[in-house]
């Protein structure tokens, strides 16, 4: 597959919800800063005309962004227009052949359920709108293990693995192309960043509101197969790899492989679930769901750096507040000099991923007065503006443009399938936890790393 731009957008699932709330929103941004200028054909099953098409994107916008630019929006408004027709019926891709014109390389975007990624993969091979074509599929991809090979069977029935673009929108966000940054552009870091130095790290990702009515979704992954197996086991991977040899993507993608497949895969006591009271009485989720809206796992890395060095992921719906953050702590001074340092007090390394990019050091310094006693201080670097590209822009950009840095290789794909495989799908009833808290709190004051959790204040 050459590196040339894509020379048309095909979007099956437009008058979904996702293409409404983040697809309309990212390609108008794209608009205005005039990194797209190509042809956004949508698909979908309804039976709209591309006006109803327009107005539903209008109002994607008005609600992401709070405002328009007419003029921005005329040019984008320019660019739509829209399919109907089954995805099961030969037909829908005739008409779509017929849209896309003399496009050569045209990039397919599956916004659409799982179920549907087979159908629309076969309709575009039998209708030659496969040919030259890069795909790019959203989550969740897979269920499973099992199902993620059966899917990547499919998918390469059609498409070469270098055309193929399997998005966690975590990894489009800014805070996570810092954290490779700041890792790998500074030297400071890198002797201490090990098994030595490093006592623990902890990943929460915390939210304050529940399933906000995607009961019937949600009711059937729950928070590992949400969150927890794509988005922050990629931010464990950005944090545990080795630097990678070249700028390639699958030179950043190799060093991540190699993470994957030296994490132990997961028993069940590496992991605590639970659920908020209130989550049974969703509309889509099944009377005594053991589903888990709450889960903290134990990850251990057996590499030659990260031995011995537990990693914490927790994530959950319903936490005191929405923020997602990265903490590295590390090993305690040899001897107390001075004060004794209290666990709480030790040097760490905290990323926020969101609500803002923040890389900050906690240290310890003497405390203004007559005696050597200590105080903890932080030295912070502070990005309030979350960077100018929201994930979807960025990756939808760098599909277009054939860059797969950002997305999930396949055998990332699977490896990380089999790490989490023995721990999804548990009936047993999830630990209950008031919204509002961070999880249930009796089993979590004995799981968590050496010196606790650091709950992240808004
Ligand atoms: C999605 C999950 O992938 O990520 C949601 O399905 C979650 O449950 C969301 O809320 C979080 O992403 P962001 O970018 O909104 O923090």
């Amino acid at each position: 597959m050459s590196q040339e731009r894509s020379d048309t957008l095909v979007l099956f699932g437009a008058t979904g919800d996702l293409a409404h709330k983040k697809i309309f929103p990212a390609l108008y941004q794209m608009v205005a800063k005039g990194t797209l200028t190509e042809p956004v054909i949508g698909v979908a099953f309804d039976a709209w005309d591309l006006k109803q098409l327009q107005a539903r994107a209008r109002d994607g916008v008005v609600n992401a962004l709070g405002k328009i630019d007419e003029e921005v929006f005329a040019k984008f408004a320019s660019l739509l227009r829209y399919v109907s027709g089954d995805y099961r019926d030969g037909a829908t891709f005739e008409k779509l052949k017929n849209a896309l014109g003399t496009a050569q390389r045209p990039l397919h975007y599956m916004a659409v359920p799982p179920t549907m990624f087979e159908t629309v993969v076969q309709g575009l091979e039998q209708s030659g709108t496969a040919q030259g074509a890069r795909l790019m599929v959203e989550k969740p991809f897979g269920h499973d293990l099992q199902s993620a090979r059966w899917l990547n069977r499919v998918l390469h029935l059609v498409f070469d693995e270098q055309s193929i673009f399997r998005i966690d929108h975590y990894l489009g966000k800014e805070a996570i192309q810092n954290l490779l940054y700041f890792r790998f552009a500074n030297s400071f870091l890198e002797p201490i960043w090990n098994r030595n130095f490093v006592e623990s790290v902890q990943i929460t990702m915390a939210e304050d509101f529940g399933i906000e009515g995607r009961g019937r979704f949600y009711d059937d992954v729950g928070c590992i197969r949400d969150v927890i197996e794509n988005h922050l086991l990629n931010i464990l991977l950005l944090l545990a790899m080795e630097p990678p040899v070249g700028r390639s993507a699958d030179d950043l993608i190799d060093e991540k492989v190699q993470v994957l497949r030296a994490i132990r895969t997961l028993t069940k006591d590496d992991v605590v679930r639970g659920q908020f009271t209130g989550y049974l009485a969703e509309p889509g989720v099944a009377p005594n769901s053991p589903v888990e809206t709450f889960a903290a796992v134990r990850f251990m890395v057996d590499t030659w750096r990260w031995q011995d060095v537990p990693f914490f992921i927790r994530a959950g719906k319903n936490m005191p507040v929405h923020v997602t953050e990265v903490v590295v702590r590390l090993k305690r001074p040899p001897l107390d000099v001075f004060d004794p340092i209290k666990p709480a007090d030790q040097n760490y390394v905290r990323f926020r991923i969101d609500p803002q990019v923040v890389i900050a050091i906690g240290a310890q310094r003497k405390a203004p007065g007559d005696d050597m006693i200590g105080e903890q201080v932080e030295l912070t670097a502070l990005d309030d503006s979350k960077g100018d590209m929201p994930p979807y822009e960025r990756l939808i950009g760098d599909a277009m443009n054939g860059n797969g840095q950002l997305f999930t290789r396949q055998d990332a794909s699977e490896l990380a399938w089999r790490i989490v495989g023995p721990v999804l799908g548990d009936t047993t009833p999830p630990h209950l936890y008031e919204p509002g808290t961070w999880g249930p709190a009796d089993v979590m004051a004995g799981f968590g790393p050496p010196n606790g959790w650091i709950d992240p204040v808004k």
